[in-house]
């Protein structure tokens, strides 16, 4: 068996964690999944903040109204920010770190889920990228994409079955419209 197909057969967002904090063992392997991403021209304009500090989980839990509040409970948030003056492809360059982060955590063991940042609003007035900019000190010129939450999970989620899988986005040779969902 392929170990990604078996990796991912398993993967599942988590949002309950343990209180018990991640050994420096596996934030050293976190940090080396998020170092070794690849990067449109091998330009790296990510950089990762690594979150232990509970005051700080604290804050970034209220990011947004919905969907981060788990972060507070996570031994870990990873927070992932980019110069887009160093590349204008720096989103895809963050999604796929983020997604090997999410991935890696699933192989260590521990549980893992990711919280949209770009694009999201903390209130009406401020959006979600200027408050983690704040919390963290950020420089202005920078980017905030997603944060991955980490910890040892304290809930069980099966991997989906093969069954549910959306079989009919796969299109062979040509697109087959028929295999559009109606729009709602
Ligand atoms: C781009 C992206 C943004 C997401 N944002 C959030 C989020 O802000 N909060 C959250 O709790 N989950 C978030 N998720 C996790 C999804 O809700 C989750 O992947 C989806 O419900 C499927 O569940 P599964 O990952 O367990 O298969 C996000 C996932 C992706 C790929």
């Amino acid at each position: 068996m392929l170990k990604t197909l078996e990796l991912l057969r398993k993967r599942r967002s988590i949002r309950q964690f343990t209180p018990e904090p991640l050994t420096s063992a596996q934030m050293e392997c976190l940090q080396e999944i998020a170092l070794r991403s690849p990067s449109s021209r091998a330009l790296t304009p990510w950089h990762f903040v690594f979150v232990t500090d509970t005051d700080t989980l604290h804050a970034l839990g209220q990011a947004k109204a919905h969907g981060c509040a788990f972060l507070q409970q996570c031994a870990l948030a990873v927070v992932l920010c980019a110069d887009p003056q160093r590349s204008d492809v720096w989103i895809e360059d963050c999604s796929l770190a983020a997604t090997l982060l999410h991935l890696g955590a699933t192989d260590m063991g521990l549980g893992s889920c990711w919280v949209q940042i770009r694009e999201r609003q903390h209130d009406e007035k401020t959006d979600s990228e200027t408050y983690v900019r704040s919390v963290l000190k950020i420089p202005a010129q920078m980017r905030v994409h997603a944060i991955i939450g980490i910890g040892n999970p304290a809930e069980e989620k099966h991997g989906h079955t093969a069954d549910t899988l959306p079989a009919e986005r796969i299109h062979l040779d040509q697109f087959d419209p028929q295999r559009l969902l109606p729009t709602s």
